[in-house]
């Protein structure tokens, strides 16, 4: 049984409430934090606990914090990036629905260290009901002294707000993200300046990803050093997991860093093997926007080497040639699914959530949707997936945010792996459709 440092009393009646979870230990961070350490010593914690963003880049949270900007007499703010719009990816979600004190807990401690007064849940606009729950926790904690003036009588002040966001994927891109909050349409801007300089209204701002606030909640309770002797070498502590796909048992999984791949695919605690005992094909581990494994490196990375769920582990060979944790969004695929279709499925994502404002996006993205479309529907030739390369490499590293980058990718690593699937489908156009649209067909 693996350690859980986020979801341990996720299945206790009432947790979503102020008393229920005030009985299960909430709230002891808060205390401990304000009354104890100054806020250098918060982000001094979060730094040496080594907290790598949970939202799908991995950045360090504790690095991120110490390089927000202190000018004086301008506000900093901590927005929780809450948008959650992965493929694949439900992590946030299940976490501030079953447990949302635990996320308000985690961004009063944050706030604190950062000398945020004003903080913000950015929240997807499709979780609507989970924005109702959110809004009664938060309502509580006011209610209880936890919010607003002077908390705990520590001379703190803190204002917690929420926002919805409209549907767009790209506001999670974290400055679309403070555009849309500003009232303006969501359009990622340049960086540098990281939001750390200028972020919210130009002022020195925090994004954190809502698992990563949340786990600043034991780093504090338990100690860094403690925290630290959870996972491995370079990932540690415990991670949410959202697997999906053809598992037996899909759902929300809390891991400790280390556990094998294997173990948590097969594993009777976790998933608990491909559904009708098919084979496995392929993994996406990271949500969408991360690049496909084949079924041989899955369990074992390319030296040979146990695959662990960790990020060095699972991004052997680099972004473009392995793959990444990512957000931890586990999308299973069986021996029974198209790859080609897959690919395209993911495209045309990507082509409809681009925002347009760089050439190689708008374009790039809804070129490689067309010429997937073509292979997929039997109606492309070998030219076509080289063209596929090529669009992609004039994708890759050439847009002003990652989205342009996560649809090159996992395109890059589906040919490279799974060229014969593609071919098949040029030179067995008529069988490639019946396999994919024989039941519409018929
Ligand atoms: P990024 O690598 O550009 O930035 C990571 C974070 O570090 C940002 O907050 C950035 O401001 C900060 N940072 C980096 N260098 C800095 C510096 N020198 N000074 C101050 N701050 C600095 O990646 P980004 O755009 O935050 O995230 C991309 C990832 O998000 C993708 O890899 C994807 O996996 C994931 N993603 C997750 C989604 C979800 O629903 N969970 C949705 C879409 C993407
Ligand atoms: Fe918009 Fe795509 Fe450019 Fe990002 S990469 S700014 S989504 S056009």
């Amino acid at each position: 049984m693996g350690r859980k440092l986020l979801l341990e009393h996720a299945d206790v009646p009432g947790i979503e409430t102020f008393d229920v979870y005030r009985k299960h230990g909430g709230y002891r961070s808060v205390e401990k934090a304000l009354k104890t350490m100054s806020p250098e010593e918060v982000v001094e914690e979060v730094k040496t606990a080594t907290l790598k963003g949970r939202g799908g880049a991995g950045f360090p949270a504790g690095m991120k914090w110490s390089f927000i900007a202190k000018p004086e007499g301008v506000p900093r703010y901590l927005l929780c990036n809450a948008d959650e719009s992965e493929p694949g990816t439900f992590k946030d979600r299940y976490l501030m629905q079953y447990i949302p004190h635990l996320l308000i807990e985690g961004m009063i401690v944050s706030s604190y260290a950062l000398g945020a007064n004003q903080a913000y849940i950015y929240i997807r606009g499709e979780y609507m009901f989970v924005l109702r729950i959110v809004e009664k926790a938060i309502a509580e904690a006011y209610e209880k002294g936890f919010l607003g003036k002077n908390i705990l009588g520590s001379g703190f002040d803190l204002d917690l707000s929420i926002a919805p966001g409209g549907g767009a994927y790209i506001c999670g891109e974290e400055t679309a993200l403070i555009e849309s909050l500003e009232g303006k349409r969501g359009n990622p801007r340049m960086k540098p300046p990281f939001p750390a300089v200028q972020g919210l209204w130009q002022c020195p701002t925090v994004v954190n990803n809502v698992e990563t606030l949340a786990t600043v909640v034991p780093i504090i309770n338990m100690t860094a050093a403690e925290y630290t002797k959870i996972g491995t070498e370079q990932s540690k502590g415990t991670k949410l997991i959202s697997a999906g796909g053809n598992v037996e048992r899909g759902g929300v999984y809390e891991i400790e860093l280390g556990l094998s791949v294997e173990e948590f695919i097969y594993g009777d605690e976790w998933c608990r093997g491909i559904k009708n005992g098919k084979k496995m094909k392929a993994l996406v581990p990271g949500g969408s926007s991360v690049p496909i494994l084949p079924a041989h490196l899955i369990t074992k990375t390319a030296n040979g080497d146990t695959r662990l769920m960790s990020y060095e582990s699972l991004s052997d060979g680099g972004f473009a040639s392995g793959s990444m944790l990512g957000s931890g969004g586990f999308i299973v695929f069986d021996e029974d699914q198209c790859i080609v279709r897959n690919t395209w499925n993911f495209a045309r994502f990507y082509a409809h959530e681009s925002c347009g404002q760089c050439s190689p996006c708008r374009e790039g993205t809804g070129w490689m949707e067309k010429v997937l479309h073509r292979i997929e529907t039997g109606k492309g030739n070998m030219r076509d997936i080289d063209l596929l390369a090529d669009i992609n490499k004039k994708i890759e590293g050439n847009t002003i945010c990652p989205l342009g980058d996560a649809a090159a990718w996992p395109v890059a690593a589906a040919i490279r792996h799974f060229r014969e699937e593609f071919e098949w489908h040029v030179t067995h156009p008529e069988e490639a459709v019946k396999r994919n649209y024989g039941m519409l067909k018929g």
